[in-house]
């Protein structure tokens, strides 16, 4: 047989959707499963959103232009605006979903054995988009024990090297839920600068932020132009993640020029997605004030829920929907497969995410996992109550 690429076997699989096969059979033998695995809302995607594409008159489905439709992206520029972003139509290159962004701009600015700097843990899939791209993710370690706060800055300053291109954040954090205060970004900023290296920014949970917390952008910091560049995505803001629309965004001409080109190479984004998303930018601000509120309600039960198991540590998040937890386990993989496979109260179980994958540290995050907290509260009263019983039975 033809031998696979060696890239193809170091491609890791993602930790948020490796057990589905093993859900499908729990469900098949009848189980009940709440999903905190994924970050899937259930949230209703905005009528606006829908109806704009139920009402479209279209004779022929075409293709747009690579960039996106030049309407789409003005009042994506409007949007910014509003939050204090200050871009323009042509600094934005709209993209299938915001992974494809993150695609684009790994592809823009590093080659093979460049290096990035991430805060782990970090979404798990910045793994497999370094691994396509041939690029080593180089950790900054951020612990439970800090609340996932950015270590000191001292310690991204001892990791660069003549290979290193970018540092990415994520911010509100996924898997982390931490948020980056003004001074941070500011920090980051100086860095950056100091070494010549981008700043990736993932802030496709901007309108997360909750405690009367502020998102502060790395768009809104003076004197970054160069250096910036910002993954957005309409999934989670507007709970449209089949829409599969996203953008990059960069006052970087050079890195748009770039960027485009890898956008020409796969024609366009959806068409109809974007009809639905430019419609989604009219959603009135009651409609995220009712969501926040929500995943506030939703974040405070899974956390207290969490912290009265025995052996159990969390650390509270500040923006996004997702906590990790760390459990009286050794082996997170093991006990999430159990749980699907062997485990249930009254017919019912939980699936979530092992974290090791949210780290690139080899062995660190085994005794962790991830929880989204996209479900109802008492569908999440029910699914932590599980998470407890189980760990009063589970052998490692
Ligand atoms: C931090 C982060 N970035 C990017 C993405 C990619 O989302 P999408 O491709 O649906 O825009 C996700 C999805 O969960 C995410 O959590």
């Amino acid at each position: 047989m033809p031998t696979i690429s060696k890239k193809g076997l170091l491609m890791p699989q993602s930790p948020i959707r490796k057990l589905v096969p093993f859900a499908e059979q729990a469900v098949k033998n009848g189980k009940y499963i709440y999903y905190l695995n994924i970050g899937q809302p259930d949230i209703k995607t905005p009528e606006i959103a829908l109806q704009a594409v139920k009402n479209s008159n279209i004779d022929v489905l075409a293709y747009s232009r690579s960039e996106g439709s030049e309407v789409y992206r003005q009042k994506i520029s409007a949007y910014y605006k509003k939050h204090d972003i200050n871009v323009n139509h042509d600094d934005i290159i709209v993209t299938t979903g915001g992974s494809e962004a993150l695609l684009f701009a790994f592809g823009s600015i590093m080659d093979v054995d460049d290096e990035i700097i991430i805060p782990e843990p970090f979404y798990a899939n910045y793994n497999g988009f370094s691994t396509a791209s041939g690029v080593k993710v180089v950790p900054v370690i951020s612990k439970i024990e800090d609340n996932f706060a950015l270590p000191p800055i001292e310690e991204f300053e001892k990791l660069i090297t003549s290979k290193t291109k970018a540092i990415l954040i994520c911010n509100p954090g996924n898997p982390t839920g931490y948020l980056y205060s003004k001074e941070e970004i500011k920090k980051l900023a100086a860095i950056v600068k100091k070494h010549d290296l981008f700043l990736i920014a993932d802030e496709v949970y901007r309108e997360f932020a909750y405690d009367g917390n502020t998102h502060y952008s790395i768009m809104q910091e003076t004197g970054l132009d160069d250096y910036a560049i910002m993954i957005d995505s309409v999934s989670k803001r507007y709970s449209m993640c089949g829409a599969r629309i996203g953008c990059l965004v960069s006052k970087n001409k050079v890195v748009i020029q770039t960027a485009l080109k890898f956008a020409q190479a796969r024609l366009s984004p959806p068409t109809l997605a974007q009809i639905a998303s430019e419609a989604a930018l009219e959603t009135p601000q009651s409609y995220f004030d009712d969501v926040i509120e929500e995943y506030v309600e939703r974040r405070n039960i899974v956390i207290s829920e969490l912290q009265k198991i025995d052996g159990v540590k969390v650390a509270k998040p500040k923006g996004a929907f997702y906590c990790i937890a760390e459990l009286p386990v050794k082996n997170s993989d093991d006990f999430a497969q159990w749980l699907l496979e062997d485990f249930d109260v009254n017919g019912e179980t939980v699936m979530v995410a092992p974290a090791g994958g949210f780290y690139s540290t080899p062995g660190v995050g085994l005794n962790q996992i991830r929880i989204a907290y996209v479900l109802k509260k008492e569908s999440l009263v029910k699914a932590v109550n599980i998470l407890k019983e189980a760990l009063k039975v589970y052998k490692d």
